[in-house]
């Protein structure tokens, strides 16, 4: 088929997008035949030729009939592609759609053809921002969705012939590579987490909006179960022991005679399944696929765990997204969460409305996105929903449970997944690169004190020494019942400065990386100010979580330390802007920065003749050999401080003394001799460079004051 018209010389970019997007289903449909896409496997399943037509249709009924005095292509198609509008009139039964023999395939190309060329004129002339631009956004993930549709449905019609027909040659799968197993499980600790849609970017109207959930502590398994441990289930009795089922999955598996996922067939003593490439023999370590919600359900019983909510999915997805593999890319997932709308949910206006909303009864939502779901077309946020029955989409499972009481810290192990994984990903670019923030375990916390003290690091003296100047001025504007929260609070040593002159803060908020260093510093404050609540929040600061609800007061933000000069100019930006949306209404923020200065006393801060800095910047490779059984050789490399006057900051790099290979688990990586891992930069400011990027984030810049030299300075923003 060739469906898609000719692209034109100049075009937009939302021309360019559609004509993307519009060309992958005539693609899928190149090498099947005409019979191929006219039959149609089951109620559930619609023809190839109808999904080509009615993700046309789509276009037409949705965009160009609002246009005043259009006349349709055909105004016979809008009864025979409507799938299931009932605004939009009276249709075909779906049950109905494999009889229509006509229109041909060859006219439905056509019909392809004539919208893509009603779409270019449409497009000519501009979206706007409104309702217009969502339904064109709405228009293309909805081609996208059948797009995965059409490639269900036709590996269902493939399984209805004997002939186990092959419908390609390599599996089309433009979600990209399965990726290898990672092994083990996470721990979430959970508490008042968001989940849902917010802000820039499309979404369908069913993920928002984004709203607050409460989560008890909670395992994720890193892994999809396999194919193996599936086998493991039927060999145990799984499919023949009610006691694992739940009352309507076991009569559903009864009467449909359930004894293994779709498309298996047991032939000659060995389990085989179909798919888009025809049948082949089970393989243990690949992930299930086409399993209902039912059999998932039953499967984790079985296994002593249970499916994980989707609150839950979204949230560990949203937390920690590099230490599981398929997260999306090879099944949807199913969750044991209903379907039903979120808080203040509203349907999309007008037609659009019928899109989503209509469906949230008994049906239950699965995460993720599967092999067949086309790039840039889910989210973490995206809510594919399915009833519990239904098994012929690329569906699969992942396990949770409840976590036990008082195992160990959730952040840790999670802390040590995304080590690894940044870790990897850092030192596999041209320009080795690690972020400072892995330099936190208890020992760099301990070693940053030690810094915090020496001779030629003047930041923590003259920083403490213009706060306790300032802090009678800064703690009058808090008022009564105030909240301080501190970003990257270490031993939350300055702060004792700031609640000292402010006897009527409500609540202090810690918010540290390191657990160790936090939860000492938390437990020290508390003791010295009893009448305080402490409320510590271990996470990165770079995705925060919802702050507590601490009473009515003024929230206030204190971020010393210099802290923001390891952040890159744009996250520096995004930081100041979500904290901003964090603290609320009314909020101030205590913003501590270095000033740029002579590079010969910068470098001997970073640069101290005792080797504390030096010891500093190295345990980051103590640290990886320790928690990631790498094997750094520590005597092969230095530690090294520049000032680079072009981005003014300083940086800290640990430099190989010679050529060498490092293994990280089973990633190996080369060293040439003098390269560098770059760990931390520290950008040093000006009073107009610290301007404009409070500015730039929402704030305002009510006050700055500077100490004496060796210069520091401090801001108080206001919202
Ligand atoms: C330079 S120290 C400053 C400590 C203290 N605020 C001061 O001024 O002395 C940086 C602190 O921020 C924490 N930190 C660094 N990156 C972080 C991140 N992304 N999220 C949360 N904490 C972080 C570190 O664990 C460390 O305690």
């Amino acid at each position: 088929m060739n469906a898609s018209a000719k692209i034109p010389s100049v075009v937009s970019d939302d021309t360019v997008r559609y004509h993307e997007v519009r060309a992958a289903m005539p693609a899928l449909a190149a090498e099947l035949s005409a019979e191929d896409l006219a039959a149609q496997a089951m109620t559930d399943a619609s023809p190839g030729k109808w999904h080509l037509a009615h993700s046309s249709w789509f276009f037409e009924a949705m965009i160009l009939a609002s246009e005043p005095g259009y006349q349709p292509v055909d105004p016979r198609l809008q009864q025979v592609f409507n799938s299931y509008y009932d605004s939009l009139g009276r249709r075909v039964e779906r049950s109905e759609r494999g009889l229509m023999t006509r229109p041909s395939l060859e006219d439905i190309g056509a019909y392809r053809a004539e919208i893509d060329r009603r779409m270019g004129a449409r497009l000519a002339k501009g979206l706007g921002d409104g309702l217009g631009r969502y339904l064109f956004t709405l228009g293309l993930h909805h081609e996208q969705q059948h797009q995965e549709l059409f490639l269900m449905d036709l590996l269902n019609l493939m399984s209805r012939s004997p002939l186990d027909p092959s419908a390609y040659k390599l599996e089309p799968r433009p979600g990209g590579a399965l990726q290898t197993p990672r092994g083990g499980r996470s721990r979430f600790e959970g508490g008042l987490v968001e989940i849902g849609h917010k802000g820039a970017g499309f979404a369908f109207d069913n993920e928002g909006p984004r709203h607050r959930v409460w989560l008890e502590p909670f395992l994720l398994d890193h892994d999809l179960v396999t194919n193996g441990q599936w086998l493991a289930f039927m060999a145990d009795g799984g499919y023949r022991r009610p006691e694992l089922w739940l009352a309507d999955g076991w009569a559903t598996a009864r009467a449909e005679g359930w004894d293994a996922p779709l498309y298996w067939r047991f032939d000659d003593g060995v389990w085989t399944v179909l798919g888009l490439v025809g049948r082949a023999p089970v393989e243990a370590d690949a992930p299930v696929r086409h399993v209902s919600g039912y059999e998932a359900d039953a499967y984790a019983c079985w296994a002593g765990r249970r499916l994980p909510t989707e609150a839950e999915w979204e949230s560990a997805a949203a937390t920690a997204p590099d230490v599981f593999s398929n997260l999306t890319g090879e099944v949807w997932q199913h969750t044991s969460s209903a379907y039903s709308p979120y808080p203040g949910f509203r349907p999309t206006e007008g037609t659009a409305s019928e899109y989503n909303g209509k469906f949230m009864a008994n049906q239950r939502v699965l995460r993720g996105g599967s092999f067949a779901t086309p790039p840039g077309h889910a989210r973490v946020t995206y809510r594919n929903f399915f009833y519990p029955q239904q098994r012929w989409a690329f569906m699969g499972l992942r396990l949770a449970s409840d976590a036990p009481a008082g195992s160990p810290a959730r952040i840790e192990k999670i802390e040590t997944a995304k080590f690894r994984a940044e870790l990897v990903a850092g030192l596999s670019r041209s320009r080795k690169t690690l972020s400072p923030k892995w330099f936190y375990d208890a020992e760099g916390s301990r070693l940053f004190e030690d810094i915090t003290r020496l001779p030629e690091y003047y930041p923590t003296r003259q920083e403490a020494a213009l706060l306790r100047d300032m802090a009678p001025g800064l703690t009058r504007s808090f008022g009564e019942n105030a909240v301080l929260v501190e970003f990257g609070s270490g031993a939350s040593e300055k702060t004792r400065i700031l609640i000292d002159a402010a006897p009527s803060l409500k609540a202090y908020v810690p918010i540290d990386i390191s657990p160790d260093a936090l939860t000492a510093a938390a437990a020290s404050i508390a003791r010295a100010y009893p009448a305080m609540e402490v409320a510590p929040m271990v996470g990165d600061f770079l995705n925060l979580a919802p702050l507590p609800e601490l009473g009515r007061g003024r929230r206030v933000g204190f971020f010393p330390g210099s802290t923001i000069g390891n952040l890159e100019p744009d996250q520096a930006i995004a930081f100041l802007a979500n904290a901003r949306e964090r603290l609320g209404p009314s909020s101030l923020f205590i913003l501590g920065v270095d000033l740029v200065k002579d590079p010969a006393l910068l470098v001997a801060a970073y640069d101290d003749a005792q080797g504390v800095t030096a010891a500093f910047n190295l345990n980051v490779l103590v640290r990886a050999n320790r928690e990631l059984a790498a094997d750094f050789d520590l005597e092969g490399f230095s530690h090294l401080a520049v000032w680079n006057a072009g981005k003014s900051r300083m940086e800290m790099h640990l430099r190989a003394a010679r050529a060498m290979t490092v293994r990280i688990d089973d990633t190996a990586i080369a060293f040439e001799a003098g390269e560098t891992i770059h760990t931390e930069s520290s950008r040093k400011f000006t009073r107009a460079t610290l301007t404009d990027m409070a500015e730039a984030a929402g704030w305002h810049v009510a006050a700055f004051e500077t100490s004496p030299e060796p210069s520091v300075a401090l801001a108080l923003l206001s919202g």
